[in-house]
């Protein structure tokens, strides 16, 4: 069934608003959104859809497509940052951010696309299909970076992850054909065309199947020591000292925090270099910098795991021009970039290394970069 006849079926009536956010891909820079840096992900064409009406009491019901017979049902009135629930507290997250400007209840059913735990940014695409309808129901007039902000304080103040704001931008600013070069201080952003297709080259998305849970205390723990850092160098954030001051100042830090600050700082640089040889379709740069990434995230900020090594090594061994794990690390996806030529024999050679090492079978996606958030026609 449809997403409007399934929501007539469960709800009242017909949707009033149905909108479609997309899951990104991170093409570079890892961990320095918190850190006010730079960062360059791109949306995916696998989105989520979210079918929205207005009630005339108070009370608010949602479902989703993959879980039609269950309806969590609570009331405006009761919507606490609890930390208790599944998945529909980025729904409850995301309508508790507008605050007094939802004043009515409302029936919500969802359909998502993005594949869960895989690192492609679920509860992002979740929270900006939400927050993009509701802003249209009850023309708030937000600004895109606004709703960034307030998809962002659903999941920071509501449901309890300390995500930085990367995520929630691509979702919603994202343009089809191009990566989003993000300021994550001011959220200004300039669209850097990504054509890898007229290069006779095609990133590989591998999902290793691996665990990833960031409410886990890792993603915290390496936001923590960066801010811990930072006070300790006296700035406001990482983004603010280069790898010589760091040097200068290696004795005010903890050898860990050390580690992390130059992931950090060095991932910036790697931001603005990446954009520079995509600039000159330099992809046998890009494919470098893609590695030197994967490396500090491995050995510097240590959020890889087996799993996501196996990948860019056994990516690395057939050819590819360099890969990275993504996202918030500890499990989740890497990105492999190669010419297509190559593809069905590198997605065979993973595949065999996973069996050899005894991990699940990693899955492939592959995506052009997507448009970001609209209304669905
Ligand atoms: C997760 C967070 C983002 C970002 C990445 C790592 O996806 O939601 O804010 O910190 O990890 O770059």
């Amino acid at each position: 069934m449809s997403l409007a006849n399934t929501f007539t079926a469960l709800f009242s009536g017909n949707p009033e608003i149905v909108c479609e956010a997309p899951g990104r891909v991170n093409l570079i820079g890892e961990h320095v959104d918190y850190c006010d840096g730079f960062v360059m992900p791109f949306a995916i064409s696998d989105r989520t859809y979210a079918a929205i009406k207005r009630c005339p009491d108070r009370k608010i019901r949602i479902s989703s497509m993959q879980r039609p017979n269950e309806i969590f049902e609570t009331s405006l009135d009761d919507l606490q940052p609890s930390g208790e629930g599944n998945w529909e507290r980025y729904i409850c997250g995301v309508i508790w951010a507008f605050g007094d400007h939802i004043t009515s209840g409302l029936e919500i059913l969802v359909d998502g696309h993005v594949a869960l735990g895989a690192g492609l940014s679920s509860s992002a695409a979740l929270e900006c299909s939400v927050a993009f309808g509701l802003d249209q129901l009850f023309e708030t007039r937000f600004s895109l970076a606004q709703l960034a902000k307030l998809a962002q304080r659903a999941e920071n103040d509501f449901v309890g992850m300390p995500c930085g704001i990367m995520d929630q931008s691509v979702s919603l600013m994202a343009q089809a054909g191009n990566a989003l070069l993000l300021d994550c201080r001011d959220l200004s952003t300039e669209q850097i065309p990504l054509d890898l297709a007229s290069a006779g080259l095609e990133l590989l998305i591998i999902d290793t199947q691996a665990h990833h849970a960031l409410v886990d205390g890792g993603y915290a723990e390496r936001r923590a020591s960066c801010e811990s850092a930072a006070a300790k160098l006296g700035i406001k954030a990482l983004r603010d000292c280069s790898i010589s001051e760091l040097e200068d100042s290696r004795s005010k830090l903890t050898e860990l925090e050390y580690m992390r600050a130059e992931h950090i700082i060095n991932d910036i640089g790697r931001v603005h270099e990446c954009v520079d040889r995509l600039k000159n379709n330099d992809f046998i740069g890009v494919g470098n910098i893609l590695a030197k990434s994967h490396a500090s995230l491995r050995d510097l900020f240590e959020i890889s795991c087996p799993e996501l090594n196996l990948a860019v090594d056994a990516a690395l061994e057939n050819n590819s021009l360099g890969g990275r794990m993504i996202g918030g690390g500890f499990g989740g996806s890497a990105i492999a970039l190669f010419k297509v030529a190559d593809i069905a024999q590198a997605k065979r050679a993973i595949a065999e290394a996973f069996k050899e090492a005894g991990f699940t079978e990693p899955r492939f996606f592959t995506s052009l970069p997507s448009a970001g958030a609209s209304v669905t026609n």
